[in-house]
């Protein structure tokens, strides 16, 4: 576990789910309410993206995906709460990482990543994870592996805001925030 004289770390957090009342979104909020001491945590919204095309790529990138280029870029790490649509990743999540990976400074490239997921089903979103773990290998992510953040019925652990209410789940979130702590000062080390 990190020092309290450990340098600072600051997370770039963002959802896969644009819903008002998103249970991945909620676990974002969660972890900025759990943070380990020395990290901070900024989340991104991405319901401003355009669906990626490469004509308009072409053209020059949207102002709000290098707006996002940035905030990645000056990131310490970054923590991602994906929702499982269709046993994967849902469309906006992938649709920003898609136009991230075009932003010729590579902001992705040997980035510290956690991730973490809720759904309503019994798998907590174990599918889209590890289909997200595949795009980390593309993009030259570099994902904790453990604790793996997988909410299952999260009807039964958010208030109908998308607040997590739930403290089993808060404690295995705060977990992955110290292994995400440990990995992004580890990884800077080398
Ligand atoms: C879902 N949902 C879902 N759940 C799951 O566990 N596995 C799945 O494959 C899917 N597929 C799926 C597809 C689509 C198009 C939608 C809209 C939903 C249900 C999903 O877990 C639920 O809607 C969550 O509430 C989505 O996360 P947010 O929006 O609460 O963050």
């Amino acid at each position: 576990m990190a020092s309290e004289s450990a340098e600072p770390i600051h997370i770039l957090g963002f959802s896969g789910s644009l819903r008002k009342a998103s249970y991945n979104t909620g676990t974002l909020r969660a972890a900025k309410e759990l943070l380990p001491e020395g990290m901070t945590l900024e989340i991104f919204d991405l319901s401003q993206f355009p669906l990626y095309n490469e004509d308009v790529r072409e053209k020059g990138i949207p102002e709000c995906v290098l707006e996002f280029g940035v905030k990645i870029t000056s990131a310490d790490a970054l923590l991602i709460a994906i929702p499982e649509y269709n046993y994967s990743v849902s469309g906006v999540l992938k649709n920003a990482i898609d136009w991230a990976s075009r932003i010729p400074s590579k902001p992705l490239e040997n980035k510290p990543v956690a991730i973490m997921g809720a759904s309503i089903g019994n798998y907590g979103t174990a599918r889209a994870q590890y289909h997200f773990r595949q795009v980390c290998v593309f993009t030259n992510m570099h994902p904790v592996n453990k604790p793996e953040v997988l909410i299952t019925r999260a009807k039964e652990k958010f208030d109908t805001e998308g607040n997590l209410t739930d403290q089993p789940t808060r404690d295995v979130i705060r977990m992955l925030l110290e292994s995400l702590a440990e990995w992004t000062r580890r990884l800077k080390i080398h």
